[in-house]
């Protein structure tokens, strides 16, 4: 178990020399997933991830069904110091599909070996699921959590794409309050689902931190890194590889590249999350960020 005494690496005073590529983030929804890579790539990769600097990692309960979690948890070990962990909840399972959990080992490789079977779980991933922000919610999936990721502590725990009734009323943040005011966060905030729910999320003074898309970027995107600027909100963004229109992946790639320099210029984004559990994917990356430092672009 890695204790909160160990503070939180974001928040250390030692700059590392490689600042701008420390302000990315790895997005792992897809970590644990059962068409995804098999346990052992996966803990590889996180830690080939780690190796090249990055040390920010954003997972949720849900991710894989908590494998996400685990995977982190496993990979991290003896690192926990040095890593920055954002962990989510409110959104849970359906009954039937925690009752398959346990046989999940079992399923995968039928479901991996299987185009219908692969094809089932896309379709399950865009099914919205069962929400609950309650008290008791929040803080069970808060210790479920910190079990899995073999910590003591998160980061940040944010509220995973609330409604913005939810947002507004402020209950659940008041939850989170509770986590942090006992040290299992060290920072809380708010996952959006748009930069209208990052606006509302702004309008409370608890949140540390808010997660949301912000490509394409808007004049409404504007107006909220502004806000958060002054307002001294983290912000992590998320949609930079999905967002581009894209023909192919080469077009894909490069409205991406020109995306992401032109962002990790910009301080009042905190961190840039890219998804992906391809390590060429991010090498791609980390190899555009270091040759835009090289040149001074950034
Ligand atoms: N509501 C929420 O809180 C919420 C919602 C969505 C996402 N998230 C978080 O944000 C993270 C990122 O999600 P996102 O929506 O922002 O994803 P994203 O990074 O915009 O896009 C991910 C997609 O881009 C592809 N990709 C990544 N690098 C690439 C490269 N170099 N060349 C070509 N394709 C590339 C990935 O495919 P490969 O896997 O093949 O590389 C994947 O299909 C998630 O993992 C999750 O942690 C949170």
């Amino acid at each position: 178990m890695q204790t909160s005494n160990q503070g939180s690496s974001w928040m250390d005073d030692s700059t590392p020399p490689d600042v701008v590529r420390q302000r990315l983030g790895l997005g792992c929804a897809r970590l644990g997933s059962v068409v995804g890579r098999d346990q052992t790539e996966a803990l590889h990769f996180i830690q080939s991830a780690f190796d090249r600097g990055i040390r920010f990692f954003d997972t949720a309960n849900i991710y894989g069904q908590g494998e996400s979690e685990r995977i982190l948890g496993s990979a991290l070990r003896g690192q926990r110091k040095r890593a920055t962990i954002v962990t989510k909840a409110g959104q849970h399972f359906p009954a039937w599909m925690r009752a398959v959990r346990p046989f999940k080992h079992v399923i995968t490789p039928l479901i991996r070996r299987s185009g219908a079977g692969r094809y089932m779980v896309s379709k399950a991933r865009e099914a919205r699921l069962p929400r609950n922000f309650s008290d008791r919610a929040l803080h069970a999936s808060a210790e479920a959590s910190l079990r899995r990721l073999k910590t003591d502590y998160v980061d940040f725990f944010l509220l995973h794409s609330p409604s913005s009734d939810l947002i507004t009323n402020g209950e659940a943040l008041g939850s989170l309050e509770k986590l942090r005011e006992a040290g299992k966060a060290i920072k809380i905030g708010i996952s959006c689902e748009d930069v209208e729910s990052g606006l509302l999320a702004l309008g409370d003074s608890r949140v540390d931190a808010i997660e949301l898309p912000l490509w394409p970027a808007t004049a409404k995107t504007e107006r909220f890194l502004n806000r958060a600027r002054r307002q001294r909100v983290f912000v992590i963004g998320r949609g930079l590889m999905s967002a581009p229109p894209s023909t192919s992946n080469s077009d894909r790639w490069s409205a991406a590249r020109a995306a992401l320099i032109s962002s990790l210029a910009r301080g009042e984004i905190s961190r840039l999350l890219i998804g992906t559990t391809r390590l060429a994917h991010l090498n791609q990356v980390l190899d555009a960020v270091q040759s835009a430092e090289e040149t001074s672009c950034l």
